[in-house]
């Protein structure tokens, strides 16, 4: 080949590299191009291995324009793979897009369990009259339990059928009632007294829907100077008032409990039906909520608080009752079940 033949070779080669490279799009295609212009068999290699056919006086000006060349194709391969590498992370990186609108991995929280609540509600209630905390131990004796309460040698309460004894013996038994706290609270402190006292008790009874060995009461003491059955009244229908929201009738019938003289057992109107009778009543309008009545003079005298002076009412209430009544729970063993789609309703 002439030297003229061999310029206008290479300008060609560069005229064809640099459209080829200008319209690659990928990376791979790209690489293909340098391989056929630069490569060791590329276009471009073939020519320069001619130049060594020329005579010397040719051989620099075909050897610069030749090197110039390559340069050019390089530089332009070079510029265009920046090129196609930036446009195809870019496409990458919108097709992997991070969702930050998707939730989280969040801990579930615990809350707290029904029982706890509405016995919360109910000390919140008595804290608002005055009364204030106490608390009694769950392993009792059979002084604080039965004895000190007024209780006869054979009342049925105190039969093992009723009540789990320990192996210590019969003077060591888990309280059945949280009336010991009553007692514990009068041995220590001197009258005037407001106290309420929520906890767990228990009982050797069989389980179904409405009863469990383990429940749990709230005992409410008041003790002051000429306490009439009236406060009572008073005080335990403002209780019902806030414990279910509103205003209900209530009756209180007589009833026994050797710690109290007179003893009533307290009804309220349904809140559900107002009477009209329901499935949470049972149809008869009125639900049975607590027993209360007036310090038996017996039980002031054993912790040598002057009946004379000092006179008061108590009540007893069972939580897991009133909790199923105002949540309208059909089955006291839901609450000890730890079945959390239970729990969660709360
Ligand atoms: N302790 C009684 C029970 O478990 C309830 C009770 C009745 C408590 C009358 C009292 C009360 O304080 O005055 O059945």
């Amino acid at each position: 080949m002439s030297v003229s033949e061999l310029k206008e070779k290479l300008e060609q080669i560069e005229r064809e590299a640099l459209d080829e490279v200008k319209q690659a799009a990928t990376s791979a295609g790209l690489e293909e191009l340098r391989v056929n212009y630069l490569g060791q068999k590329g276009a471009l290699t073939v020519v320069l291995r001619g130049l060594g056919l020329l005579s010397k006086d040719e051989r620099p000006a075909v050897g610069e324009l030749a090197n110039r060349v390559k340069e050019r194709i390089a530089s332009e391969l070079a510029a265009r793979k920046e090129a196609i590498y930036r446009s195809e992370l870019a496409s990458k990186l919108s097709g992997q897009k991070i969702d930050v609108t998707l939730p989280g991995v969040g801990h579930q929280l615990g809350h707290i369990h029904p029982l706890t609540l509405v016995s919360e509600q109910i000390v919140q209630i008595f804290f608002g009259m005055g009364f204030s905390l106490a608390e009694g131990p769950e392993v009792e004796t059979e002084y604080y339990n039965f004895d000190a309460l007024n209780t006869p040698e054979h009342h049925p309460a105190r039969d093992s059928q009723d009540t789990f004894y320990t192996d210590v013996g019969r003077s060591v038994l888990l309280r059945s009632q949280t009336s010991t706290v009553q007692v514990r609270v009068m041995e220590k402190r001197k009258p005037p007294l407001r106290i309420i006292s929520p906890g767990r008790v228990y009982r050797n009874e069989e389980i179904n829907a409405r009863k469990f060995p383990l429940f749990h009461q709230a005992e409410g003491l008041l003790i002051d100077r000429d306490v009439t059955f009236g406060q009572l009244k008073g005080t335990l229908n403002e209780f019902i008032r806030l414990f279910f929201g509103r205003p209900l009738k209530t009756r209180f019938r007589p009833d026994f409990f050797p710690f109290t003289e007179p003893s009533a057992e307290l009804d309220s109107q349904c809140p559900f039906c107002l009477g009209e009778g329901c499935r949470t009543c049972g149809h008869r309008g009125w639900l049975e909520l607590l027993g209360c009545g007036m310090v038996d003079p017996n039980v002031l005298e054993a912790v040598g608080i002057d009946p004379e002076e000092w006179s008061g009412f108590a009540f007893g209430m069972g939580i897991d009752r009133l909790a199923m009544l105002k949540y309208g729970v059909n089955d006291i063993r839901h609450f000890f079940s730890s079945d959390l789609r239970f729990l969660e309703t709360f």
